[in-house]
């Protein structure tokens, strides 16, 4: 495993190296395919990259790594909103070069297509998913409708009025895309994600923990703070 960890000590440090990363990579003014994440943890990230007026999208296209499918896309709890809410609204993006995959009939294709992921920046959910690769999801896994996991369920229910509301499926890019990405930065605050990154991190890499076969790419880094 060659995973490069840092711990940094505040969530704006993590926020700001995080949104480093993929301006190092747009800055560099080649074509640029992002694959990016939802959930509470890259909201900082993604402030971040909206407050820097200067960062020409021109050459981006993004690919988000998952999103609900049992509730409309205007709900202000699905994937495509938060985006809009948190970047998409924001930057100078064209609206062409977004991608989700429940738009695309075959997403690792258009992907593969277009030369692959160049940067992908995770979550790890608390039970180890990442996207929403539950545990024992392939780790050939391609794109696909997953049911979510209890685990999952009761952790995003702090979206939702109530544990009812969560959807209960998704549709999720899955380990073998994730795992071709060029280049993978994984974000994670607070001490119940320092469990689960040692477990997948120092483990065995088994299918259980889905973040373990992570140890197997050759350009990880993860960002922690408490
Ligand atoms: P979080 O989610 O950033 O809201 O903790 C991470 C994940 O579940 O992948």
């Amino acid at each position: 495993m060659k995973a490069l960890f840092r711990k940094v000590d505040s969530y704006e440090r993590l926020s700001q190296l995080a949104a480093l990363e993929i301006k190092k990579k747009i800055q560099k003014g080649n074509q640029v395919n992002l694959g990016l994440p939802t959930g509470g943890t890259p909201i900082g990230m993604y402030k971040e990259l909206v407050n820097d007026s200067q960062l020409d999208w021109w050459n981006v296209s993004t690919f988000n790594l998952d999103e609900y499918i049992e509730i409309s896309i205007d709900h202000p709890e699905s994937y495509q909103n938060f985006m809009n809410r948190n970047l998409f609204d924001h930057i100078d993006i064209d609206k062409f070069n977004i991608w989700f995959p429940h738009l695309v009939n075959d997403y690792d294709g258009m992907i593969d297509g277009l030369g692959g992921l160049d940067l992908t920046i995770l979550g790890i959910g608390s039970n180890g998913h990442i996207a929403f690769n539950e545990p024992n999801s392939p780790f050939d896994s391609k794109t696909r409708i997953v049911d979510l996991d209890e685990q999952t369920i009761e952790d995003n229910a702090r979206f939702f009025n109530s544990i009812d509301e969560v959807p209960t499926k998704a549709i999720t890019m899955g380990l073998d895309t994730i795992m071709k990405s060029k280049e993978i930065l994984l974000i994670a605050q607070g001490k119940k994600k320092l469990d689960i990154i040692q477990k997948a991190m120092f483990g065995d890499i088994t299918e259980e923990i889905p973040a373990s076969i992570l140890q197997n790419h050759e350009n990880l880094t993860i960002l922690y703070c408490e």
